[in-house]
């Protein structure tokens, strides 16, 4: 017997066979499997026929996503979403997909980012605005919707800019509406996704045709990036692919983060009134900048402390291109590995009474001394979220207009029923009654 089967036999993991998956069944299984193997086990899959491995231990992690991250490729999953999303960053592998992240990356920067705060603060008081009468009349609002509706409304014009009401001109109502009011993520949805390619390609055509028009928006950044090695620019098939993309990646995501938050802060009032309070210490009437709202402490905390618990990208997937050793075990070559978020940022060794909702655990002793790769809601390494800034100033610019403006009070406090597939999130709509604070 060879030394490495071996060690491979001393795996932890159950005897039975389970196909892990994004699916609420897999939540509950590996909520169980983790209560009895801990952050590291294997469990065998019947329609691959393989090992997956679960690897939720914090040095492991740096490996897949850091120090080895060559090795891994995109995993299970990637070929469903890659019938959405073409060859966009989120899908790509190896070279190409490292020559796209460089193209695109710039944009994400939060100098860039920065400049879209007029934009979020008048969406956000336009939004503040329906909630004013939305209080007076007592009607609950559905925070759910409104928090897709508001993070699609935001995401396109950081998009497609000005062209957005060209785009509503020539092709009816809203036509990229479909990622807010079809939830699922069947092949009828991939079908109708890609023929928004086609307005795409033809807003690629328009934009080329007339090259004096200035604008400012991640589209207009895309079609003017260059590959700093070869020069060369996206071709009109790598453009679409890209914007479909962000489109798909950066809504639902930010929707859920913000109606977990909203969760978050329904169930704990005494927070909600310290946001308040500490909302209303910070300029009002005008756009906060990126670095105002990084400085908002409370706010922060709240925002990483609900991502922490309530991780909208709940589980990362990677398969291994070559054998590796991941926590003193060998691996083999095109193994499945899963990473989740939601498991590590709930890791015992790393976390203080770990279900409990506190925001002050995020302050800069405990973030020093805390291992960076435990607290992942964005992933980590060269794969990380390129929208985390984006999604970061977005969210608290909601919470700084909204937790000064409101008293939101849940209409339902029975536990939640969650919906676990590609992103963690409540499976029915939160309602909220709002109630308008003293100006
Ligand atoms: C709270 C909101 C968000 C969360 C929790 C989130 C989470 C994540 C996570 C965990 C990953 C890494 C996936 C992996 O390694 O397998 C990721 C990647 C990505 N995210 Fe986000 N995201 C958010 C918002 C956004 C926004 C606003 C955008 C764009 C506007 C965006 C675009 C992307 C893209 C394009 C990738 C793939 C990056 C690559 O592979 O190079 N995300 N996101």
């Amino acid at each position: 017997m060879s030394s490495s089967f071996a060690m491979a036999k001393d795996v932890p993991g159950p005897q039975e066979h389970f196909d892990l998956g994004g699916s609420e069944e897999s939540l509950e299984r590996l909520k169980q499997y983790t209560r009895d193997y801990g952050d590291f086990f294997r469990v065998y899959s019947p329609h691959r026929a393989s090992y997956t491995y679960v690897v939720n231990q914090p040095d492991a992690i740096k490996r897949v996503l850091l120090t080895n991250h060559r090795n891994y490729v995109k995993g299970v999953g990637t070929d469903q979403i890659s019938i959405l999303l073409g060859r966009g960053i989120m899908t790509s592998s190896g070279e190409y997909w490292h020559r796209q992240r460089r193209m695109l990356q710039p944009a994400f920067h939060h100098r860039i980012v920065g400049q879209f705060g007029e934009m979020l603060h008048s969406v956000t008081e336009a939004y503040a605005r329906r909630w004013a009468e939305q209080a007076r009349t007592g009607e609950p609002v559905n925070i759910t919707q409104a928090a897709s509706e508001l993070t699609l409304d935001i995401n396109l014009r950081t998009i497609f800019g000005t062209d957005l009401p060209l785009i509503h001109e020539r092709f009816g109502a809203n036509p990229f509406a479909i990622v807010h009011t079809e939830s699922n993520r069947d092949l009828k949805f991939a079908y109708r996704l890609r023929s928004l390619a086609g307005i795409v390609r033809e807003l690629i055509a328009r934009r080329r045709a007339n090259p004096q028009e200035q604008h400012f928006d991640f589209f207009g950044m895309a079609l003017a990036a260059q590959d700093k090695e070869t020069g060369e620019v996206m071709n009109e098939k790598q453009l679409i692919d890209e914007v479909l993309t962000l489109v798909v990646a950066g809504h639902e995501t930010t929707a859920s983060a913000l109606t977990w938050t909203w969760y978050q802060l329904g169930r704990h009032p005494h927070i909600q009134e310290a946001l308040a309070a500490s909302a209303r210490a910070l300029p009002d009437g005008r756009a906060l900048s990126f670095d105002e709202l990084e400085a908002w402490t409370l706010g922060q905390q709240v925002m990483k402390e609900t991502l922490r618990l309530c991780p909208p990208g709940w589980v990362m997937s990677r398969r291994a291109l070559q054998a590796d050793v991941l926590n003193g075990f060998p691996i083999a070559a095109d193994t499945d590995v899963f990473i989740s978020p939601y498991f590590v940022h709930r890791h015992p060794e790393h976390w203080t009474d770990p279900e409990t909702f506190d925001p002050g655990r995020f302050n800069e002793a405990a973030d020093a001394a805390r291992n960076r790769f435990a607290y992942i809601p964005f992933g980590v390494g060269p794969r990380h979220c390129i929208g985390e800034g984006l999604a970061k100033y977005e969210m608290t610019t909601h919470l700084a207009h909204m937790a000064r403006r409101f008293r939101m009070t849940p209409v339902n406090t029975e536990p939640p029923h969650i919906e676990a597939r590609i992103n963690y999130r409540l499976r029915s709509d939160l309602m909220m009654t709002l109630e308008a604070r003293p100006a």
